[in-house]
């Protein structure tokens, strides 16, 4: 049986590829051991950056499709890590190496209502729990976060679907979120599911911890792809190992010196179970903390981070050029 600690992985060929939303594609992929899919299930998929291989995590959006077939959507940003912009290279007939789906988000079912909410292409882990909720005749809202219209990806269908259960709240027509009213509006015993950029999900565990609620009612998927700041080149260096790396603007600082040799330990690598953690010994950097593992107390004196996709911005003004020196960080790992 497939899990994230023994991954099966297999073939699958790329069905067809289309644009579903401003800089979200869909790819429908046909795997060689297909399986039907439960919601909250990703795949992890091999891709290329830069030449050198990659491991991405993926939601299936759509696991139901005939003939063995499942969908994931990619959202390309400038400051892409470099994964998406190899998928948004793929066309049909390509092959690609992926696993089965794997389960790290599961939807528990029977409790007495559920919130849903999805930021931006977050919304891929969240579809298929709200239409499993939504067959099983559960007591659900769906809260759907996005810039603009444009890009929020299955808006309409989702739309004529949940009919008002859902509620999108679009950036650029004023309609922002008010977390703080939507966790004083969840009921007590209900559970929130959510997927979406760091910065919301960091306000919903903020405020759903301020207001004394059950933690195990709190749910969420990272991927840990997004940031309070933009990705930038920046330099890490091991005295006692004698290593010195630039960490790229689209890969990880655990990435990076797993390319230099360095011995690393590591597990969901999307910022949540705290294996790949280093001690900071000093930086002229600010930390960019894109980990759930920490809490605000543990990140606030930038001694320690998750490296797998925690990175350093430099802290120095740009100069009159326009440029901007590198971060440097020197850190131990364990
Ligand atoms: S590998 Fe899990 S937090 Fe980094």
């Amino acid at each position: 049986m497939a899990d994230s600690h023994h991954p099966v992985w297999q073939n699958a060929v790329v069905v067809a590829v289309e644009d579903v939303a401003a800089g979200i594609r869909r790819i429908v992929l046909r795997p060689e051991l297909p399986r039907p899919t439960r919601p909250g299930e990703h795949v992890d998929v091999r891709v290329l950056i830069d030449g050198a291989p990659a491991v991405r995590s993926y939601s299936v959006v759509d696991g139901t499709h005939g003939g063995g077939q499942l969908a994931i959507s990619v959202f390309r940003t400038p400051a892409s890590r470099g994964g998406s912009v190899f998928m948004h290279s793929l066309e049909p007939g390509q092959l690609l190496e992926i696993t089965q789906p794997l389960q790290n988000f599961p939807l528990r079912v029977g409790a007495p209502s559920y919130v849903l909410l999805a930021g931006g292409i977050g919304i891929t882990a969240i579809a298929g729990m709200a239409a499993l909720l939504r067959r099983l005749g559960a007591e659900y809202r769906l809260v759907y976060v996005g810039r603009s219209r444009a890009a929020m990806a299955y808006l309409d269908e989702l739309s004529a679907l949940h009919g008002d259960r859902l509620r999108a709240h679009v950036d650029d027509e004023g309609g922002a979120l008010d977390v703080q009213a939507l966790v004083d509006g969840v009921a007590q015993d209900a559970e929130l599911y959510m997927c979406g950029p760091i910065r919301l999900m960091d306000a919903v565990r903020r405020a759903w911890a301020e207001r004394g609620l059950d933690r195990t009612g709190l749910r969420y998927e990272t991927f840990g792809n997004s940031g309070w700041f933009e990705a930038e080149p920046f330099v890490v260096r091991i005295p006692r190992l004698g290593v010195e790396a630039v960490v790229g603007s689209d890969e990880s600082m655990l990435e990076a010196l797993e390319r230099e040799g360095v011995d690393m330990m590591s597990d969901c690598r999307k910022g949540e179970c705290g294996l790949c953690q280093v001690k900071i010994l000093d930086r002229d950097a600010r930390i960019d903390h894109r980990d759930v593992f920490y809490s605000d107390r543990q990140k606030e004196p930038g001694t320690a981070m998750c490296c797998c996709v925690s990175r350093a911005v430099s802290a120095a003004p740009t100069t009159t050029s326009g440029a901007r020196p590198r971060a440097v960080l020197t850190i131990d790992v364990p």
